[in-house]
């Protein structure tokens, strides 16, 4: 039965059996040594001559092969320790060794971190440069933050409830990806920005707590913290006001730390909350970066920034929404939208969270009257036929029993980016696109095949 290596501090003198890759290997003549790899941890493998056939497998082994070992789990003498290994107190005598599949020499480098490999023949070998320690590591705390967070909102009885990826524009101020549809020639679907559409009518839909990590997908340029696919932790309640959307996630990201982060530490509990003017004017930004000590990688300076304008002037002299035209405004300031007046002094209910200058998550308040929401869209300049056009649906489930409603949305991969102290947001998603928005590894975006094109009726070209 295959031990995991990290397990061979509890089984000193007994035979075990590993599976792994082969990190290094350093053949000193008589006695040959790898470092054995598996997804728990590394270990040292010592081949003894004594040992004749198991010594002369390995003399052909190479970095990358992946092995199986039976050896016995031996005590290093005190000055042979490793303390850089977790198992480093011990090493296996390898009594047989089976090779399980050979390697071509591997065209980067795994065993350091990575970032001095450009990006481009890191992202083609995305298989290789994932078996590196630091995004081993890096993914694998994700999925844990991942499952916490789920069981943390589950334990706060929200449901995960999956939306569509193959929809229709949803305005978050991104250019869409469009997927053309081939039974109906001409028309298109849309990939989610977010599924802000959707999750307002789940709550339309009586689910009062829905969360979901969603896959969006934003045609703007790539920047270190911005990807054309990522993932939000997305989430909507029913019968909330700002400060019960707000409260509930500072404690979700107050125990992410805690739990997953004891050695960082949280300047400020609960988090300060400043607004936008005072944001502006203070710092320059409307996600300030409030750490006392920038030179300290473990301190986490959180905040919330509200009372955001809702409105602000567009090039041509129009008004267009500052976030989410489904936002409601602040109470005070209901009548003002409905009357389209004073206008650019709106006020919306919309909350950001803000971690050490970089803007980690967002959301609002909706509007949940469908007159509120009219106006909003005539403020910003789609009349009544083009509102029903886009957003009728919208309109029309208003008009049912809509309970009051609001969320928000973090972006995970970069949150998880940030707790990692990674510079950028691909070094914590498993297959990431290029700067440039290509998949190296699949080659995509690629041509379509000419019988493809025909199904859709999409022709290219004069
Ligand atoms: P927003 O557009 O602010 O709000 O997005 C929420 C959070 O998602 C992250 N984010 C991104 N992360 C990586 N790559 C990107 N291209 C990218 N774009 C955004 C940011 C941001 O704070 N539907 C609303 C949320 C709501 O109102 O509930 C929305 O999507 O961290």
């Amino acid at each position: 039965m295959r031990t995991l290596i990290k397990d061979i501090i509890k089984k000193e003198g007994e035979i075990v059996e590993l599976s792994g890759w082969v990190s290094v290997r350093r053949d000193h003549g008589k006695l040959i040594f790898i470092d054995l790899r598996d997804r728990s941890g590394m270990t040292q493998v010592v081949f003894l001559p004594g040992n004749a056939e198991a010594h002369k497998t390995a003399e052909e082994i190479r970095p990358e092969w992946v092995v199986k070992i039976k050896g016995s789990v031996n005590r290093r003498p005190d000055n042979m320790v490793n303390k850089d290994m977790e198992t480093g107190e011990f090493e296996i005598e390898a009594l047989e060794i089976e090779i399980l599949n050979k390697a071509e020499t591997p065209p980067i480098e795994i065993q350091n971190d990575g970032y001095e490999i450009g990006e481009e023949i890191r992202m083609k070998y995305r298989y290789l440069d994932l078996r590196r320690n630091r995004l081993q590591k890096n993914i694998r705390k994700r999925a844990k933050i991942m499952s916490f967070v789920r069981s943390f909102l589950e334990k706060n009885d929200f449901i995960e409830i999956e939306t569509p990826i193959l929809t229709k524009s949803t305005p978050e101020g991104a250019r869409d990806y469009l997927v053309p549809s081939r039974v109906y020639p001409g028309k298109f679907y849309a990939l989610p920005q977010s599924p802000q559409q959707y999750k307002q009518l789940l709550m339309v839909g009586g689910m009062e707590k829905y969360f979901q990590m969603a896959k969006c997908f934003r045609d703007e340029d790539t920047r270190g913290d911005r990807q054309p696919e990522f993932t939000q932790l997305d989430m909507e309640m029913s019968f909330v006001e700002m400060k019960d959307v707000m409260e509930l996630n500072e404690n979700l990201l107050v125990e992410i730390i805690e739990k997953f982060y004891p050695e960082k530490k949280i300047q400020e509990k609960p988090f300060p909350v400043i607004t936008y003017k005072e944001a502006m004017e203070k710092y320059g930004t409307d996600r300030p970066d409030l750490r006392k000590d920038k030179s300290d990688s473990s301190l986490l300076a959180f905040c919330w920034v509200v009372d955001f304008p809702f409105f602000e002037k567009t090039e041509e002299g129009g008004w267009t929404f500052t976030h989410n035209p489904f936002s409601a405004p602040k109470p005070e300031f209901i009548n003002d939208l409905l009357d389209k007046k004073d206008i650019g002094k709106i006020l919306t209910t919309q909350y950001d969270v803000a971690l050490n200058g970089i803007e980690v998550g967002g959301g609002s308040i909706r509007n949940h009257k469908p007159e509120a929401l009219l106006s909003t869209l005539e403020i910003i300049g789609i009349d009544k036929e083009k509102a029903e056009k886009n957003f009728g649906h919208m309109l029309e489930a208003f008009k049912y029993g809509t309970p009051p409603h609001g969320g928000i949305a973090w972006g995970f991969d970069r949150f998880i980016m940030l707790l990692e102290g990674e510079p950028n947001i691909r070094e914590v998603m498993a297959f990431p696109k290029t700067g440039d928005g290509r998949d190296l590894m699949m080659e995509a975006p690629s041509e379509a095949e000419e019988k493809q094109l025909k199904e859709l009726k999409i022709k290219f070209g004069s």
